[in-house]
């Protein structure tokens, strides 16, 4: 090379002067920029890259990741995907790029409506009841409808119920529903399929629903379809001076849970969707109760938290992003699951307890009335 042949010429041969060794230097130097000028010519032509890459951090593996996205000399779109462990993958096209996390399937921004009830937080409830039901489950409906669902206003604050069901299988199911919702008004419909497995995005369709059409509550409440409510005890937890307004949510605390890695339990959670060994301490979601401010925030952090089935331990890894500990309620023991012996005198002590089909939620209210 030319370089070399000069170094030769001047360096080797016996005239070893100072201006020599300048002329080499300079002449590596030029050689060196236009190098690099040639390489980053290449670079723009051939990948184009956005300005802004895309940093991603997924709380879930605590792993953080970017995405450039760049375009290829044929028009082809290609992501690559830079993790924190050196890890370059390419995945062919630019829909693959993690959008669809920040979409993901249980984020309630990707259903609508198909029944609403939009105006009925206008009269300011302090209390609302959400009742996720499946939509052929009339009966555990009407149950609720004659007796707690049936309260407007308990200890003079108002109160209000409402049940949200999923898709019915097909256009009958579907009349009815609505005729129903024409009778009652209580009820909502959102479009995605109801289904066990899908019992997080009702979830997160419930905090939706509460967050945009009921915002003005004081407190909110995921109630399943087989619970019994006492709703003056319920009241009178909610109405003590010591239990917050904001950031607080109560019930039948779970601590310490493990993952279910058995394939074959209907709470199986694969390692995939959720890779830590235990859940964050969550509320049991027969039935909790929240300060109706943490709808919105539970939806908010649940944009970048990856769903997984069980709703429950969801809302609580969504409640640990937000740094909030669900609080330990005065009388823990007034949050039941199944009573042995459930006598008027213990029922009128709780604030929730399961019963075991709709006519026993009916024989629980009206044995409390008696007893009152
Ligand atoms: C973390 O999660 C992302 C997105 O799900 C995945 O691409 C990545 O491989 C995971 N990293 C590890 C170390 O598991
Ligand atoms: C609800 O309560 C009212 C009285 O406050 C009663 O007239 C009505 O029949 C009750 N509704 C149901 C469905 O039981
Ligand atoms: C859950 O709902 C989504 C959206 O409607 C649907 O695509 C999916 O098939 C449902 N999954 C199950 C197991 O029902």
């Amino acid at each position: 090379m030319a370089i070399v042949s000069m170094w030769k010429r001047c360096c080797l041969t016996q005239d070893r002067d100072l201006i020599c060794h300048i002329k080499t230097g300079f002449v590596l130097l030029v050689t060196l920029t236009l190098t690099l000028f040639v390489i980053s010519c290449i670079y723009v032509v051939l990948f184009n890259p956005l300005k802004h890459p895309h940093i991603w951090f997924n709380p879930v593996n605590q792993t953080q990741s970017y995405n450039v996205l760049t375009e290829g000399s044929s028009g082809k779109k290609f992501v690559w995907n830079f993790l924190t462990t050196p890890q370059i993958f390419q995945t062919t096209t630019a829909q693959k790029n993690h959008i669809s996390v920040y979409h993901h399937v249980a984020h309630p921004r990707n259903y609508h409506f198909i029944l609403d009830e939009p105006n009925k937080c206008k009269q300011d409830p302090f209390l609302v009841l959400m009742v996720p039901v499946a939509p052929h489950q009339r009966e555990a409906r009407n149950a609720i409808r004659s007796t707690w669902g049936n309260e407007s206003s308990v200890q003079g604050k108002a109160v209000l119920t409402l049940f949200l069901v999923g898709l019915t299988g097909g256009a009958e199911a579907q009349q009815q529903l609505e005729e129903e919702s024409r009778q009652h008004r209580d009820l909502l419909q959102s479009n995605f399929v109801d289904s066990y497995f899908n019992l997080t995005i009702k979830t997160m369709v419930i905090m939706d629903w509460l967050a945009t059409r009921c915002s003005q509550a004081t407190f909110s409440m995921k109630v399943d379809s087989d619970m019994y409510i006492n709703l003056e005890n319920l009241m009178s937890l909610l109405l003590s001076p010591n239990t917050p307004r904001q950031n607080y949510i109560t019930g039948y605390l779970m601590w310490n849970q493990n993952v279910i890695r058995n394939k074959k339990s209907k709470y199986y959670v694969s390692e995939e969707l959720y890779p830590e060994p235990k859940y964050p301490t969550y509320v049991l979601g027969v039935g909790y109760v929240l300060s109706n401010d943490l709808p919105q925030k539970i939806v908010e952090a649940s944009k970048d938290m990856k769903p997984f089935n069980i709703e429950d331990a969801y809302v609580g890894t969504c409640l640990k992003r937000l740094g909030i500990k669900p609080s330990r309620s005065p009388d823990p023991s007034q949050f039941r699951t199944y009573m042995k012996d459930s006598k008027g005198h213990d029922l009128s002590k709780v604030i929730i307890t399961i019963a075991r089909s709709p006519k026993q939620i009916i024989e629980f209210w009206q044995s409390v009335k008696r007893h009152k």
